[in-house]
Order: structure tokens, then sequence, then C-alpha cells
């Protein structure tokens, strides 16, 4: 089973799609499953950052994970180790160039590139990391 974070957006959609079309199991992440609209094949589970207590169940078989940044709310080094717990054996993380809106641009840059080096210390959970310079997504 490889758990999709973010399966709603622009990244997440069609990468549930391209799994599924390589038949894999995939389980796509949303706040709110039943407006998530997947293709049929993908299994829908409710994971909402700024509620942790919905991370176990959404991880639980889990053998893969793609973790997005952007749909991760600022607990990504915790998914991690959640993930590592559920017994979960890879994971890709996606970087953003975008953080809290309070900092200026450079300041997000960097904290975002710290929460993703803090995550890949995890030991126990093998992963790499896309730091994309510039990418256009619509
Ligand atoms: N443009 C560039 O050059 C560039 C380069 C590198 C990286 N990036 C990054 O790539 C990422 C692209 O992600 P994306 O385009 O797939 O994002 P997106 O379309 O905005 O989707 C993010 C998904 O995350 C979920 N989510 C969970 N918590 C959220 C929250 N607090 N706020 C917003 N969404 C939340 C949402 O799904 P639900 O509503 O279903 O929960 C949403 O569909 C971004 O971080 C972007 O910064 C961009």
């Amino acid at each position: 089973m490889i758990v999709v974070t973010g399966a709603t957006g622009k990244v997440g959609r069609p990468l549930v799609t391209a799994l599924l079309a390589a038949a894999a199991e995939v389980r796509g992440l949303t706040r709110d499953p039943a407006a998530a609209g997947l293709p049929a094949g993908a299994e829908v589970a409710r994971f909402d950052p700024g509620r942790p207590e919905t991370i176990a169940a959404a991880l639980a078989g889990a053998a893969k994970v793609f973790l997005n940044v952007a749909a991760t709310g600022g607990c990504i080094t915790e998914l991690m180790a959640a993930a590592a717990r559920a017994g979960v054996r890879s994971a890709v993380l996606l970087s953003s160039l975008t953080g809290p809106e309070s900092l200026t641009q450079a300041e997000q840059a960097r904290a975002i590139g710290a929460a993703i080096g803090r995550a890949l210390r995890v030991e126990e959970l093998p992963a790499a990391a896309f730091r994309q310079a510039a990418a256009a997504f619509r």
C-alpha cells in the first residue's frame, strides 16, 4: 500500500492516478474524504494535519508514503516518525518554496529546508527528498 498525502492536490491527484495505472494499491489522504473525488480504485482516508490523532489510521498497513510538505501542516517529522512506527519502509518527500506567510520568502525557504532536514534524520525510515528550484503546477 502506498499512501499519498495531499492526494486531492495538483501533485497528489495525478500521482494517485499514475500509481493506480501502475497497478499499485493506493490510499489517498485528505481532510475531507467525502469531497475528495479520487479515481475509482483508490482507497480514501482522512488525514488532517491539525488533528494528530488522524495520523495513525491514515498510515496503517502502508509500505511506502509520499509526503507533500504543503499537505502536512508543519508536522512532517511527526509523520515520518509515525510512518516508521507503522512499519513503512520508504518515503518520498516533496519540499516547498513557501512556508508560513508571517515569514519573509527567504525565511520560508530556510524553514522548509530545515523541516525537511529534520524529517530526513528519522533514521528508521529511508527517504528521498525532492527540493525543486522551480516548477509549474496547474
Ligand atoms: N512552484 C514551484 O516552483 C514549486 C517548486 C517546488 C515545490 N513546490 C511545492 O510543491 C507543492 C505542490 O503541492 P500541490 O500543488 O499539490 O498543493 P495543492 O494543490 O495546494 O494541494 C495540497 C493538498 O494538501 C491538502 N492540505 C492539507 N492541509 C492543508 C493546508 N493546511 N492547506 C492547504 N492544503 C492542505 C489539501 O487537500 P485536502 O483539502 O483534500 O485535505 C490540498 O489538496 C507546494 O508545496 C509547492 O510549494 C512548488
